[in-house]
C-alpha cells in the first residue's frame, strides 16, 4: 500500500515536472519565434511588450510568458492560439515568421499593417489555423497554393493587397471556408470552378481584380452564399441561370465587367436582395421582373446596359432604397409619382434614357435626396416648384430635356446645392435672382435655353462658384454686372451667344482663377480688362461682338491708333512713318476740333433742354452714374421707399438701399421736403452738385447724382457695406472688430478727405456737418466721408444762416456766436469724431472734465476704448499721436486748431517723435507736446482743449 502510494507520488511528481518542463519549452519556442520575427521588422512600437525579462533568480534571461504579450492569447497549456495585431503599423515581411513554431495557432490577424513581400509558402504549417486575416497590407506575389492545405480555415481575408497571379484551384479544398475575401488585388486568370466545392461559403468577394473569362456554373452550388461580389474585373459571358438557386443572396455585385446576355429574372425570388449592381456591362433583355416587388432593395445599379423596360412598370416602391443608377440603360416610360415614396433615396440617376412626360412633383418628398440626375431624356413640362423642398440636394442635373416654363425661383431654397445644370432645355423668363441664395453652388450651367432679361447681380453671392458659370446660348440682355468680378474662384466663364451689351467690367481683372472665358457673339464693346485669362484667351472667345479691343489675340489695340495695323515689311514701315503719322496728326487735330465744337453745341442744347424741362415741371437731375439711372428706377428698386429698404435715418432724411436693375447697389437719401421754397438760384445749385459728383477721393463717398422733384428730393450715393461709424461704435461686437490699426486708419482717412476738400479744391469745400453718423465704412473698414456739402445744398442761402446746421455735440463752439462757417469748424468736428473713435464713445464728458486740472492729468491710456485690448507698441504710438492731434483739433479757440493738411501730414508719418513712456503720458503732457510755444499759463488754461 505504502509502496503503491509512494510510486504514485513519484509518478505524480514526474508528471508535473515533465508537464511544466514541456510547457516551458513550448513557451520559449513560441516566444523566440515571435521575437525573431519582431527583430526582422522595421517598425515595432506596438510590440513593446514583446521582450525577454531577466527572471528574478536566474542567471540567463529567458522569455517571460508570451501569453501576456500584446495581441497574444494562449490556451490553457500555455501555447499560443491567437496572434492578433491589426492596425499597428507593423512594417516588414513575413519571411522570418516561423509559422511552424505555432502548432496551436487558430487566429492570425495582421490586417491593416505595412507588411510587404510574399505570403510564405510555409504558412501551411499552421495546421490548426481557422482565421487568416492579412487584409490591407502591401503583400505582393501570388497566393501560395499551399494555403489550400489549411483545411481548418474558416476565413481567408487577403483583400486590399497587391497580390498577383491566379486564385489557386486547391482553395476549393477548404470546405470549411465561409468567407473568401480576395478583393482589391491584382489577381488575374479565371475563377476556378473548384470554388463551387466550398459548400459553406457565405461571402465570396473578388471585386477589383483582373479576373477574366466567365463565371463557373459551379458557383450556383454555393447554396449558402449571401454575398457574391465580382464587380470591377474583366469577366465576360452570361450569368448562369443557376445563380437563381442562391436563395440567401443579399448582395449581387456584377458591375463593371463585360457580362452579356440576360439578367437572371428570378434574382429576387427569395426576397432578400439588398444590392443589385450590374451596371456597366453589356446586359440585354428585360429588367428582372422580380425587382418590382423586391422591397428589400437598398442599392440598384443598372446603368450602362442595353435593357428593355418601362420604368413605371418594372420598378416598385422601395422604402429602403438609397441609391439607384439606371443611366444609359435603355429604359423608357414616364416617371411614376411613386418614386416620391422611396423616402431613403439619396441618389437618383436616370440620365440618357428615353424617359418622357413630366417630372412628378412628388419627387420633392425625397428629403434625403442628394443627387438628382434626369439629364438627356425627353422630359417635358415645367420644373416643379416643389423641387425647392429637396433640402439635401447637392447636385441637380436636368440638362438636355425639353423642359419649358420658368426656372423656379424656389430653387434658391436649395441651400446645399453645389451643382445645377439646367442647360439645353426650353426654359424661358429671367434667371431668378434667388439662385444667388444657393451659397454652396460650385457649378451653374443654364446655357442653351431661351432665358432673357439681364444677369442678376445676385449671382455674385455664389462665392463658392468655382468650376463653371455658363449662361451661354440664351437671350440675355443688358450689361454684364460688374460685381461678377467678385467671383474670384471661378475657373470657367461662358456668356457667349447672348445679347449682352456695354463693356466688360474692369472688375473682371480680379478673377484670378479664370482659366477659360468665352464672351463671343454678344454686343459687347470697349476695352478688355487686364488679366491673364483675357490675354491668353483664343480669338474666338471675343468674336462676334460690337467693338471689343485690347491685348488679346485677334483684337485691335484700344488706343486711337487702332486703325494703323502696320505692315510687316520695313519699307511699309517707313512709308507709314513718312505719310501716315502727319496725316494722322491732322486727322486727330481735326476730330478733336470737331468733337469740341460738337460737344459745345450739345452742351448748349442740353442746358436749353434742361431749362425747358424745368419750366415744364418739377424734375431735374444730374446723374453721372451710367447715365441710366432714372428716378423711376429708384422708386421701383425701393418699392416707393418702403421701410424694408431703409438702412438709416439722419437729420435731413432717410437713407435707402436700392438694388438697381443694372446690378448696382446704391444708397439713396430721401430728403425731407424743403419748406415750401423752390431752389433760389438753380444754376449755382446745379454747379455745386456737379462739382460734388465730380469729386473722386478714396475717402469720400461718391455722390452719383441729385434728383430734385416737387414731391421729394433724392441724393444718390455709393453704397457702403458697413454703414456708419456711429452705428459701429455703438455696437459692442462691431466695435471689437474694429481694432486699433483700423481705427487709426479711419482717422487718417477722414483727415485725408478733409484735407483734400479744404486745400486741394478751389474754392475749398466745407462739410459743415461732420459727425460719426456720416463717416461711413466700406467692407475693409476704410473711412468714407459722406454728405459733403449737403448742409449747404439744403440751406442754399447759407451766407446768412438762420439756424445752426450741424449735429449737436460736433459743432464748433464759435458757431454759437459768429455764425461764420469756416474750415476750422470742420477741424473741430474732426477732432470730436477722432476722439470718439479712440474712446469708443462721444468725448463730451472728457471735455467737461478737462476744465479741471485733475482732468488734465488723465493718462492717455485711460481714455482708450476699454472694449479693445491695449494697442501693441508700434500701434500705441499711432494711437497717442492721433489722440494728441484730435485734442488739438477740438480746441475751443479756432485759431489754435491745426489745419487739416497739417493733421493729415502728421498722421501719415512726418510727425515729431513722441516723448517718454507712452503708457504714462498724460493729456496735459500731450498738449504741451502739440504746442510747445504755448507752455506756461496758456497750457494750463482750462479751455485749452
Ligand atoms: C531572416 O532571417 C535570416 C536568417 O534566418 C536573415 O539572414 C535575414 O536577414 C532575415 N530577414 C530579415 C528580413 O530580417
Ligand atoms: C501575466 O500578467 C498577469 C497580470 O497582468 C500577472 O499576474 C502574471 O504574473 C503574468 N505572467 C507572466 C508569466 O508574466
Ligand atoms: C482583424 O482585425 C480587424 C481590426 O480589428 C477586424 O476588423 C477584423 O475583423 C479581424 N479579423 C478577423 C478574422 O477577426
Ligand atoms: C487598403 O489598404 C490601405 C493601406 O494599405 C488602407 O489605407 C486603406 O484604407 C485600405 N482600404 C480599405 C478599403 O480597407
Ligand atoms: C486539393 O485540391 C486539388 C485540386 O483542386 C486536388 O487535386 C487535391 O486532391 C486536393 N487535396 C486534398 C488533400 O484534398
Amino acid at each position: 500500500m505504502a509502496s503503491l502510494n509512494s510510486s504514485f507520488l513519484l509518478f505524480l511528481v514526474a508528471y508535473v515536472m515533465f508537464d511544466s518542463c514541456s510547457r516551458a519549452a513550448a513557451e520559449s519556442q513560441e516566444a523566440e519565434a515571435l521575437l525573431k520575427w519582431k527583430d526582422s521588422l522595421l517598425q515595432t512600437q506596438a510590440l513593446h511588450s514583446w521582450s525577454l525579462l531577466p527572471k528574478a533568480n536566474a542567471s540567463t534571461p529567458i522569455a517571460s510568458s508570451p501569453c501576456n504579450w500584446t495581441g497574444i492569447k494562449c490556451n490553457d497549456a500555455g501555447s499560443i492560439i491567437e496572434i492578433n495585431i491589426p492596425n499597428a503599423i507593423l512594417t516588414g515581411k513575413l519571411d522570418n515568421f516561423s509559422f511552424s513554431a505555432f502548432p496551436n495557432l487558430i487566429h492570425l490577424n495582421l490586417s491593416g499593417n505595412r507588411l510587404s513581400g510574399n505570403i510564405p509558402a510555409h504558412i501551411d504549417t499552421l495546421f490548426k489555423l481557422s482565421f487568416l486575416d492579412l487584409a490591407s497590407n502591401q503583400l505582393s506575389g501570388s497566393i501560395p497554393s499551399k494555403i489550400g492545405k489549411l483545411k481548418n480555415l474558416i476565413l481567408l481575408d487577403l483583400s486590399n493587397n497587391s497580390l498577383t497571379g491566379t486564385i489557386p484551384s486547391n482553395l476549393g479544398n477548404l470546405t470549411k471556408l465561409t468567407n473568401l475575401l480576395l478583393h482589391r488585388n491584382l489577381i488575374s486568370g479565371s475563377i476556378p470552378p473548384e470554388l463551387g466545392n466550398l459548400k459553406n461559403l457565405i461571402r465570396l468577394s473578388l471585386f477589383s481584380n483582373s479576373l477574366t473569362s466567365s463565371v463557373p456554373l459551379s458557383l450556383g452550388n454555393l447554396r449558402n452564399l449571401t454575398e457574391i461580389s465580382i464587380s470591377k474585373n474583366q469577366l465576360s459571358g452570361s450569368i448562369p441561370q443557376e445563380m437563381t438557386n442562391l436563395r440567401h443572396l443579399v448582395i449581387l455585385g456584377l458591375s463593371d465587367n463585360n457580362f452579356s446576355g440576360h439578367l437572371p429574372q428570378q434574382i429576387c425570388r427569395s426576397g432578400l436582395i439588398q444590392r443589385f449592381t450590374v451596371g456597366n456591362n453589356h446586359f440585354t433583355g428585360p429588367v428582372p421582373e422580380s425587382l418590382r416587388n423586391c422591397t428589400t432593395l437598398k442599392r440598384v445599379r443598372l446603368e450602362g446596359n442595353q435593357l428593355i423596360g418601362n420604368i413605371s412598370e418594372v420598378f416598385g416602391v422601395y422604402p429602403d432604397l438609397d441609391f439607384i443608377d439606371m443611366s444609359n440603360s435603355g429604359l423608357y416610360g414616364e416617371l411614376s409619382p411613386n418614386w416620391g415614396d422611396c423616402r431613403n433615396l439619396m441618389t437618383l440617376k436616370m440620365s440618357g434614357n428615353n424617359i418622357s412626360g413630366r417630372i412628378p412633383s412628388q419627387i420633392a418628398k425625397l428629403h434625403k435626396l442628394g443627387v438628382l440626375d434626369l439629364s438627356s431624356n425627353f422630359l417635358t413640362g415645367e420644373i416643379p416648384n416643389d423641387l425647392g423642398r429637396l433640402s439635401s440636394l447637392i447636385n441637380m442635373n436636368l440638362r438636355n430635356n425639353q423642359l419649358s416654363g420658368l426656372v423656379p425661383q424656389e430653387l434658391g431654397e436649395l441651400s446645399n446645392l453645389e451643382i445645377l445644370d439646367l442647360s439645353m432645355n426650353k426654359l424661358r423668363g429671367t434667371i431668378p435672382q434667388q439662385l444667388g441664395d444657393c451659397s454652396k453652388m460650385r457649378f451653374l450651367k443654364l446655357s442653351g435655353n431661351e432665358l432673357n432679361g439681364s444677369i442678376p447681380f445676385q449671382i455674385v453671392s455664389l462665392v463658392n462658384l468655382q468650376v463653371m458659370l455658363d449662361l451661354s446660348h440664351n437671350l440675355l440682355t443688358g450689361e454684364i454686372p460688374s460685381q461678377l468680378g467678385k467671383l474670384q474662384r471661378l475657373e470657367n466663364l461662358n456668356l457667349s451667344h447672348n445679347m449682352l451689351s456695354g463693356s466688360i467690367p474692369s472688375s473682371f481683372e480680379d478673377m484670378l482663377s479664370l482659366s477659360s472665358i468665352d464672351l463671343s457673339h454678344n454686343d459687347l464693346e470697349g476695352p478688355l480688362p487686364d488679366g491673364k485669362a483675357f490675354q491668353q484667351a483664343p480669338a474666338e472667345a471675343f468674336t462676334g461682338n460690337k467693338g471689343l479691343c485690347g491685348k488679346a489675340q485677334g483684337l485691335q489695340l484700344c488706343n486711337n491708333s487702332s486703325s494703323m495695323n502696320s505692315g510687316d515689311g520695313k519699307k511699309d514701315h517707313k512709308i507709314f512713318i513718312a505719310i501716315f503719322i502727319p496725316l494722322l496728326v491732322v486727322i486727330i487735330l481735326l476730330s478733336v476740333f470737331v468733337f469740341l465744337y460738337y460737344n459745345f453745341r450739345q452742351r448748349k442744347r442740353k442746358v436749353e433742354n434742361d431749362v425747358k424741362k424745368k419750366n415744364h415741371g418739377n424734375l431735374f437731375s444730374i446723374w453721372n452714374y451710367d447715365g441710366k439711372v432714372v428716378f423711376e428706377d429708384l422708386i421701383e428698386a425701393t418699392e416707393n421707399f418702403d421701410s424694408r429698404y431703409c438702412i438709416g435715418a439722419g437729420g435731413y432724411g432717410r437713407v435707402y438701399r436700392a438694388d438697381l436693375p443694372t446690378g448696382h447697389v446704391v444708397a439713396v437719401k430721401k430728403l425731407h421736403p424743403v419748406e415750401g421754397n423752390e431752389v433760389a438760384d438753380e444754376r449755382s445749385f446745379r454747379n455745386e452738385i456737379q462739382t460734388l459728383t465730380e469729386i473722386r477721393h478714396r475717402n469720400i463717398v461718391k455722390l452719383y447724382g441729385f434728383c430734385f422733384h416737387s414731391q421729394c428730393s433724392l441724393l444718390n450715393y455709393e453704397y457702403m457695406e458697413r454703414g456708419s461709424l456711429g452705428s459701429i461704435l455703438k455696437d459692442a461686437e462691431k466695435a471689437m472688430a474694429m481694432n486699433w490699426v483700423k481705427r487709426v486708419n479711419v482717422i487718417k482717412g477722414m483727415a485725408n478727405a478733409l484735407s483734400y476738400m479744404h486745400h486741394d479744391l478751389t474754392p475749398p469745400m466745407i462739410h459743415r456737418d461732420l459727425s460719426s453718423n456720416n463717416i461711413l465704412l466700406d467692407s475693409e473698414f476704410e473711412a468714407r466721408v459722406s454728405d459733403f456739402g449737403t448742409a449747404r445744398l439744403l440751406k442754399p442761402d447759407s451766407s446768412n444762416w438762420s439756424t445752426l446746421a450741424g449735429t449737436y455735440g460736433y459743432v464748433a463752439p464759435e458757431l454759437a456766436y459768429t455764425m461764420k462757417v469756416t474750415e476750422k469748424c470742420d477741424v473741430y468736428s474732426f477732432g470730436v469724431v477722432s476722439l470718439e473713435i479712440i474712446m469708443g464713445r462721444h468725448p463730451g464728458d472728457l471735455f467737461s472734465s478737462l476744465t479741471s486740472l485733475e482732468g488734465q492729468d488723465t493718462l492717455v491710456i485711460d481714455l482708450l476704448d476699454e472694449r479693445l485690448p491695449l494697442p501693441t507698441a508700434q500701434c500705441m504710438k499711432d494711437v497717442v499721436c492721433a489722440t494728441m492731434l484730435a485734442l488739438g483739433c477740438s480746441c475751443a479757440n479756432p485759431h489754435s486748431r491745426p489745419t487739416m493738411q497739417h493733421v493729415s501730414q502728421e498722421l501719415s508719418g512726418g510727425r515729431a517723435p513722441l516723448p517718454q513712456d507712452l503708457h504714462t503720458i498724460t493729456l496735459s503732457q500731450l498738449s504741451d507736446h502739440i504746442y510747445p510755444e504755448h507752455t506756461g499759463q496758456d497750457s494750463r488754461s482750462p479751455r485749452k482743449f
